[in-house]
């Protein structure tokens, strides 16, 4: 290897948020206009893995995804970047013995092992691992709270897979953002036999990226101001409590109405944004007849900003959630690519 080269490499899971994130009142700085919650997800099996380098003998900043160079000229990636030049600065000020890594040319080699911008929060976990890859490839001293506060820049919902377990993003009050980071409500370990089953509807990319479709609702539904006023606050205390209390049916209650009231504003948006589709809603009706035969919701549904299902459900109730879902929808309902996997809520990686 060549001594001139620093390296570190990193994981960060994807996270599915239960509260949605919709809607930025500062774009250039990604401050929410609601707070949100989600569960990070194993990185078994829906991860982003990142490797920085830097090294006097490289000349530009570089990001490549799945072996295509991205552009990263974009102001998000700009802020991440200079944010955490400015923290190893800092180190470098304090120690001069350490090598001037600020000062030198980032190559950024990142691998999804899912599909990418299909409303996978691919880019919660792109961002989180390239703020962490490069926090530690500047062995920056950072909390996982203030890589937070960068990964939010890159990617809001980022800023949630910077933990495990179950997470809130505080949207926060100041106009700076330094309030505006994610926190842990409770580990994976506290509800260890929460499962997710991801239902692939469509590994296309999604026609209205998030940025554009949340500023168009922002800026013409009404209903949005309801939701981000009202619903979305008392839904916020009653989600952290029934996370506390294990009180699936409650969560999924909860949970499930969140991802329509979401859904909702959106098609209160001139012009109307579709993200679910013909698939996405016989998914919805076959969790709804799920919860409706067991006499209690066993099951939950969430849609991001894309068609494919994800659906919460308590380990025991296995063969009857999964196991349904997959006989009903599998065959018929034209889903190509019925991915359903069981995958864990999960604890960071140490
Ligand atoms: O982080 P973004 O800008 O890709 O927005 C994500 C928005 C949703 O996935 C739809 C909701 C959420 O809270 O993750």
């Amino acid at each position: 290897a060549d001594p001139n080269v620093h390296r570190s490499s990193t994981f960060a899971p994807v996270n599915i948020a239960v509260i949605k994130y919709w809607g930025k009142r500062d774009t250039a700085l990604n401050l929410p206009t609601n707070s949100s919650l989600s569960v990070t997800l194993s990185q078994d099996d829906l991860r982003t893995h990142t490797t920085a380098s830097c090294s006097p003998k490289f000349t530009k900043d570089e990001l490549v995804l799945n072996d295509e160079d991205q552009d990263i000229s974009g102001a998000r990636t700009q802020a991440c970047l200079r944010e955490l030049r400015g923290l190893r600065k800092e180190v470098e000020a304090k120690d001069g013995s350490v090598p001037k890594l600020s000062g030198m040319a980032l190559k950024i080699v990142s691998e999804n092992n899912f599909p990418t911008a299909a409303g996978l929060a691919s880019s919660a976990a792109g961002f989180a691992a390239l703020v962490r890859a490069i926090a530690d490839l500047y062995t920056l001293p950072s909390s996982p709270a203030e890589l937070s506060r960068i990964a939010r820049q890159g990617s809001g919902s980022a800023c949630r897979s910077l933990f495990g377990g179950y997470v809130a993003w505080k949207m926060g009050t100041e106009k700076d953002g330094s309030d505006s980071a994610a926190y842990e409500v409770a580990p994976a370990s506290h509800w260890p036999d929460m499962r997710a089953l991801i239902l692939v509807a469509s590994a296309e990319k999604k026609d209205v990226s998030s940025t554009v479709g949340m500023q168009a609702t922002v800026k013409t539904s009404e209903l949005f101001n309801h939701r981000a006023e009202h619903i979305v606050p008392a839904r916020m205390t009653a989600m952290e409590e029934c996370i506390k209390d294990r009180d699936f049916a409650t969560f999924a209650d909860l949970t499930m109405k969140d991802s329509n009231n979401f859904h909702a504003t959106c098609l209160d948006t001139s012009p109307p944004v579709f993200y679910m589709n013909d698939t996405s809603r016989a998914a919805v009706r076959v969790c709804e007849a799920i919860n409706t035969r067991a006499g209690k919701a066993i099951c939950a549904y969430t849609f991001d900003a894309g068609p494919n299902a994800v659906v919460y459900y308590i380990a025991e109730n296995e063969g009857q959630v999964a196991g349904i879902l997959k006989s009903i929808l599998g065959g018929k309902m034209g889903w190509n690519s019925l991915q359903g996997r069981a995958v864990q809520a999960a604890e960071m990686p140490k």
